[in-house]
């Protein structure tokens, strides 16, 4: 059987892969899956900065070069997930040895994410090889949407089925809608996350919007793009504890 690996990519740079990559891993966790989440942007890791997370021994790099296994790589957050670093300052790495160092068997009970590098250098198309599949972000301007379109086309050629599409920033001064995305980039839409101040107020706090707090806008989009990825059901937390006290009290 196949790991189940999946690529969170963008055309343009700075759209939120990383973001989504952690608070995604999060929410599927607490729907009780196993979830190891990758850095694989390699010039410009920031998977490991969005955990509080700073020094590791052993990285991506190392198992790309040969020099340790895989499982050396795996570092454990306190929110339940598992994560391959990238190194803070990485020289030149050759990702082609990606897909096989991601078929390993002793992670095909995980869910994969791998958060990619924008664009479509090497480094990104290696990230693609190694996914199952992918997920599309983009932001709801003609730039990064023109940009995603490069991405998607790349990712039909090489056969990589698409999960759907997330709007980032999806109330953003928008010069488009819902509809022109969709149908510019052949893909559904299957979450759009509000621009959240929490985001950056919890990167001050260090600490993953998911934990810093969970019923923020862009939290509760998150969860609900999550459910949909492993066909669970989505419940508002926050109403199902109200209906448990008052559950409780007509008793
Ligand atoms: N929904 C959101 N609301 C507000 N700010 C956001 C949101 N999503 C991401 N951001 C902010 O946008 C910036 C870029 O996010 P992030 O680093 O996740 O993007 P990226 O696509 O991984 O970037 P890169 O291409 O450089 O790797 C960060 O400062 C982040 O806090
Ligand atoms: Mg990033």
């Amino acid at each position: 059987m196949e790991n189940n690996i999946i690529g969170i990519f963008s055309g343009k740079g700075g759209v939120g892969k990383t973001t989504l990559t952690v608070n995604l891993a999060i929410s599927m966790v607490q729907f009780n899956k196993n979830v190891i989440a990758v850095d694989t942007d390699l010039k410009m890791s920031g998977l490991g900065l969005h955990l509080n997370m700073y020094k590791f021994p052993t990285t991506i790099n190392d198992v790309l070069s040969s020099t340790k296994n895989l499982l050396d790589a795996l570092y454990i957050h306190s929110s339940g997930i598992r994560i391959v670093p990238a190194p803070v300052y990485a020289e030149d790495v050759d990702t082609s040895r990606l897909k096989e160092v991601l078929a390993n068997p002793y992670i095909s009970n995980s869910y994969v994410l791998l958060d990619s590098p924008p664009g479509l250098e090497k480094n990104a198309i290696d990230v693609i090889s190694a996914c199952n599949s992918a997920i599309i972000l983009t932001t709801p301007e003609v730039p990064a949407v023109t940009d995603a379109l490069k991405i998607v086309d790349k990712i039909n050629k090489m056969n990589v089925n698409i999960l759907g599409l997330v709007i980032n920033m999806s109330d953003k001064d928008s010069q488009l809608d819902d509809e022109e995305i969709e149908s510019a980039l052949g893909v559904k839409i299957i979450g759009k996350i509000p621009f959240d101040k929490n985001v950056r107020k919890s990167l001050s706090f260090r600490q993953p919007l998911m934990i810093y707090n969970p019923y923020s806008p862009a939290s509760v989009e998150i969860k609900k793009i999550a459910a949909k990825i492993l066909n669970e059901k989505y419940e508002n937390e926050k109403f199902l504890i109200f209906k448990r006290i008052f559950k409780g009290i007509k008793k």
